[in-house]
């Protein structure tokens, strides 16, 4: 990891530290997986491991299929680094925080998830934090340690609620942001069409994940979860 030149620090997480600087001249971040101390060391570094191997094959694969994601350019894996492209902006957590969102916005907000799910990814940790709104107003999603290839409907249906309830809980005072989000999530396969088919089959319908998440509201307003 020659190339990279270290900048200032990001992000200290329980799970990652984040830095900026530059890689061969370019604006990049570096995220290095921390190990936890209350684990069995071995199975921390089995752990990390996975997760970040995980991040790093599903964002290649989707940067591939040309979804809004930021394109990995070094790993190290026993070093659990990753540097990317850095993208230049604010997570939405702050974007609404400080009201600069718009309509426009929430919408691309749902299209970039729906590009995700078309590819059969689910992104399993779809909160405010793990989508960056870049300056020029593109809604890219990060962070997909916890991504899985999927085909039924309840994983993506998860995905769409677990924004939903950040979005009730963290910001409700921003009215009608998941509506529009799903104008953005359907919008998407009005224009494209049906999802091609991924190894594992065909992904479903934005229209019937629109409808699970319905019924995960439901199950979760009865039963409390
Ligand atoms: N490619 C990137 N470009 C710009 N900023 C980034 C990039 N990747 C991460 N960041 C910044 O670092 C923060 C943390 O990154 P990420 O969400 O990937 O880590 P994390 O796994 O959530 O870490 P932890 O669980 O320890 O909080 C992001 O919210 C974002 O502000
Ligand atoms: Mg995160």
């Amino acid at each position: 990891m020659g190339a990279w030149i270290e900048g200032e620090m990001l992000h200290l997480g329980a799970e990652a530290e984040v830095t900026s600087g530059t890689w061969h001249g370019r604006p990049a971040v570096m995220k290095k997986r921390r190990p936890r101390g209350w684990r069995h060391p071995d199975l921390d570094s089995h752990l990390t491991k996975k997760r970040m191997t995980n991040e790093i094959k599903l964002t290649i694969l989707l940067a591939r299929k040309g979804a809004p994601v930021p394109a990995i350019w070094d790993v190290d894996i026993d070093e659990a680094k990753i540097i990317m492209e850095k993208i230049e902006g604010k997570p939405l957590i702050e974007i609404l925080r400080s009201n600069e969102h718009d309509e426009e916005l929430l919408i691309k907000v749902g299209r970039s998830i729906r590009e995700l799910h078309r590819n059969a990814v689910n992104h399993g940790d779809l909160s405010t934090n793990n989508i960056l709104i870049s300056d020029n107003r593109e809604a890219f999603l990060i962070d997909l340690g916890l991504a899985t290839r999927e085909y039924d409907l309840e994983g993506f249906g998860i995905d769409l609620h677990v924004l939903h309830e950040i979005l009730r809980a963290s910001h409700p005072d921003v009215k009608g942001a998941m509506d529009l989000v799903l104008k953005g999530y359907s919008q998407l396969d009005e224009e494209l069409g049906k999802p091609e088919a991924a190894p594992g089959g065909f992904p479903p319908d934005a229209e019937d994940v629109i409808k699970r998440l319905g019924q995960i509201m439901k199950r979760v307003r009865y039963h409390g979860g």
